[in-house]
């Protein structure tokens, strides 16, 4: 077994994977049941005698690969996953190899390194004060932001709700929560909100709705009069959260509103970027993220519109003090006094071993530089625009709402069960894949449009593709 020699057949297989993906060859989608795979795969029979190298682990991957959901073909349309730049694909190889669990410094110093940096460079970005690299001088100052990277935006939405519920009650961690706290978000907030406060025992009935116009925004003017009849049934307003941008239809809060609006009331502002903040890259959308600086913290994940491979999110919080206070907390054999000369993660996170997640996410900068990725981001933001004018113009077809962003919500002239069933047979065929989400009352097919390889053509295609349907 030569390590060499079966990457060289591994990248080999990759690099031809891809050329066909990108020309649309292979099918975007191709779900056979479960038990057929295992035994296509002969996974028992591997497992019992090993003997996966060589030509036996082409043969292998060959299949594996016809198991696979094709991300670079241009009919992938489906979810807010990346389509992983190829040489960020390396980073996960390197990080693969390496297994530098890097939460405290010893254990990685380069991809501890590489995760401050990457996080610096987010910081900057938004409009805070990135670290400094001095520990001491990071702990007497407080105008520095901080943040950590996460295996997903979930798990950053959580860090966040974690963070803003011990600025509300700062002995909870000893004490617990105090019954009448709340949450206060849109309807359409991302699950992983309400999932949050059923994780810190709030309980999800402990998020509170705001009121939202027709395309699912805060409306700000709103926000005094809520607040206060929640004040008034004895409830404590923890943490507001605002989304840039939505799930559902990609449409952002006006974030700047309702940032005054907290500072004001002294109340936790979380915006969850996940898909959106990447915006913060283009200049010529970057505006949607107006006020974004007044926020407490922000989710931003690289493995959404930064080509990264899964899994490499971002909690970012204005006060890097309000995240090492959330976990303030002994384990001895992690967190006694010890030189380092760098910075140890385990102190902000919920994770005790922590992959290395910058470098992918620096491999994809590296290779496209900042402006690349600006561009790219613009890209796939034109395109939902000019896919919109398309659909509109077109009989029988409806958009949910104007896009903001590249996720575009249309549906044909007919019944909530005639969407789900369109996507079930561009399922099947294999020729597109879509997403499918409840807006307003009425069930849209959704497109999250990821690819760079998809062009306008792919859609009209698919538009033909289902008027013949
Ligand atoms: C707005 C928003 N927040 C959070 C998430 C969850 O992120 P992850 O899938 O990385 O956990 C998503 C996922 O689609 C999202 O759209």
């Amino acid at each position: 077994m030569s390590f060499l020699a079966d990457s060289e057949v591994v990248t080999r297989a990759l690099a031809a994977y891809c050329q066909e993906s990108v020309a649309g060859q292979g099918r975007v989608i191709n779900q056979e049941p479960l038990e057929q795979i295992i035994e296509k795969l002969d996974l028992n029979r591997y497992a019992r005698d090993g003997g996966l190298t060589g030509p036996e682990l082409a043969a292998f991957l060959d299949r594996y690969l016809t198991f696979t959901t094709r991300l670079h073909h241009p009919a992938y349309m489906a979810h807010q996953v990346a389509v992983p730049c190829p040489t960020a694909a390396l980073g996960s190889l390197i990080d693969g190899l390496t297994n530098n669990a890097m939460a405290i410094y010893e254990m990685g110093p380069g991809a501890a390194s590489i995760e401050f940096w990457v996080l610096n460079w987010m910081l900057q970005k938004v409009g805070w004060q990135p670290a400094a690299f001095d520990r001491q001088k990071r702990a007497r100052d407080p105008s520095y932001a901080g943040g950590v990277l996460t295996h997903g935006g979930s798990l950053a939405n959580l860090t966040a709700m974690l963070a803003a519920r011990h600025r509300a009650v700062p002995d909870v961690w000893a004490h617990g929560i105090p019954q009448n706290l709340v949450l206060l978000a849109p309807a359409g907030a991302h699950y992983s909100i309400a999932r949050a406060a059923g994780i810190l025992g709030l309980g999800q009935n402990a998020v509170r709705h705001l009121e939202v116009d027709a395309l699912g925004r805060i409306i700000p003017e709103k926000l005094a009069l809520t607040y206060d009849r929640i004040r008034q049934e004895d409830k404590r307003p923890m943490a507001l959260v605002a989304s840039a941008c939505s799930t559902a239809v990609g449409i952002y809060d006006p974030l700047e509103e309702i940032g005054e609006f907290c500072r004001q009331q002294h109340l936790w502002l979380h915006v969850d970027g996940a898909h959106g903040a990447s915006a913060l890259l283009s200049p010529k959308h970057q505006y949607r993220l107006k006020g974004i600086e007044l926020a407490d913290s922000l989710t931003w994940d690289a493995h959404k519109m930064l080509q990264t491979p899964v899994l490499c999110a971002a909690l970012l919080v204005r006060d890097h003090r309000t995240l090492d206070q959330t976990f303030e907390q002994d384990a001895s054999y992690l967190f006694h006094d010890k030189e380092r000369p760098g910075v140890d993660f385990a102190h902000r996170t919920i994770e005790c071993t922590k992959a290395g997640l910058g470098l992918k996410f620096f491999m994809v900068l590296g290779a496209l530089g900042e402006a690349g990725l600006g561009a790219f981001v613009e890209r796939q933001y034109e395109l939902a625009e000019q896919a919109y004018e398309y659909i509109q113009r077109q009989p029988g077809f409806e958009c949910a709402v104007q896009p903001q962003s590249n996720i575009l919500c249309f549906r044909r002239a007919g019944d909530d069960d005639l969407q789900l069933r369109i996507r079930d047979r561009l399922n099947a065929q294999g020729s597109f894949y879509l997403s499918s989400t409840f807006f307003g009352g009425k069930r849209y097919l959704r497109m999250a449009l990821m690819n760079p390889h998809t062009r306008l053509e792919d859609i009209q295609k698919l538009l033909v593709t289902i008027q013949s349907m």
